[in-house]
């Protein structure tokens, strides 16, 4: 019993720091805490994106809640008159379990963002995944011209996707790529993945379609401002904020991506994974409990 019980309570206490370190990535555990969040970032001159936080879904009943917290995220958006829209991850949908049940739930949302005049973002996950994702979001463009998709500069496949995408009118966020991936798949080093990026920049640029660079990386950013094209600038929340007000304040159409609910952990162990500095922060949180 007081074994069990001193479990529990340092359990709840590791949550709870780890928690300290990941509310700066994070708007908090409701949908009411994002809705802020996202007013927030609108009276910051950007637009949200707002993300359900949750992955690798195994389990439907977990796939149909997710479903509806998105429908109801998308109704508060639009009743708080929140500029924004949602970003969302297929294995939250059901990726993991049958693509069938994920491509019918994509759609559901996908036909609730038109209703409300919103955008709809499909992240992108591991690579076991990008096949099936790009053929989900090729599909679902088919019916609605408002879904964009992730493409990541670490995977050597992304040149072929990017034209592929582009050819059927897509809509790109680039990013660099946040998994772990085998030399096979993907880049190893940085140099290759920015100058991977660069390229990947190029490609859109040069096309029609809209798109949206999303990275906190300087000479990235102002290679893309230098190369214009119809394109917004994305951001994650608690990161590099000076620089999304100097984008807002150069005119830069600018958005935040703010992520919420109660599965912060992975999310939040890839930005502390991102850079060395983060790991000082956990620890400086962890010692002046
Ligand atoms: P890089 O990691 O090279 O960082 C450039 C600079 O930004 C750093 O020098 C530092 O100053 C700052 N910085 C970066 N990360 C930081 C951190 N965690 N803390 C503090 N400073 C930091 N990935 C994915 O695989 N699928 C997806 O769908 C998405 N979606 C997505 C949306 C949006 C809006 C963004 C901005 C990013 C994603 N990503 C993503 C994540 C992306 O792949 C990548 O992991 C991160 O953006 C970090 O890479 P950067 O491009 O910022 O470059």
């Amino acid at each position: 019993m007081t074994v069990a019980h001193s479990q529990s309570y340092d359990s709840g206490l590791v949550e709870r720091l780890l928690f300290r370190v990941a509310r700066k990535w994070v708007a908090g555990y409701s949908s009411a805490d994002a809705i802020e969040a996202a007013l927030d970032a609108n009276r910051r001159g950007m637009s949200a994106i707002l993300n359900f936080l949750g992955e690798d879904t195994a389990d439907e009943g977990q796939v149909g809640a997710t479903v509806d917290e998105y429908l109801l995220l998308m109704g508060m958006m639009h009743d708080k008159n929140v500029q924004g829209c949602a970003s969302v991850k297929p294995t939250q949908l059901g990726l993991a379990i049958d693509y069938e049940m994920c491509r019918q739930n994509f759609k559901k949302l996908a036909a609730r963002a038109r209703e409300r005049g919103q955008f709809l973002w499909i992240d992108m996950e591991s690579a076991k995944f990008t096949e099936d994702t790009i053929t989900l979001y090729l599909e679902l463009l088919k019916e609605n011209p408002d879904v964009g998709i992730a493409v990541q500069a670490y995977l050597k496949r992304s040149g072929a996707d990017l034209l592929h995408i582009i050819e059927h009118g897509g809509k790109v966020r680039l990013v660099k790529g946040a998994y772990h991936e085998l030399e096979e798949h993907a880049f190893a080093s940085g140099e290759d993945v920015d100058s991977n990026y660069l390229h990947l920049l190029k490609m859109l640029a040069g096309g029609d379609n809209f798109f949206a660079v999303a990275t906190h990386d300087s000479k990235l950013i102002d290679e893309a401002i230098k190369l214009g094209g119809k394109c917004e600038f994305q951001l994650l929340m608690g990161i590099r904020d000076e620089l999304k007000s100097q984008l807002v304040a150069s005119k830069m159409t600018v958005a935040e991506y703010i992520p919420y609910g109660g599965q912060w952990l992975p999310y939040s162990v890839r930005r502390i994974r991102e850079r060395k500095r983060n790991l000082l922060l956990l620890a400086r949180s962890l010692i002046q409990q």
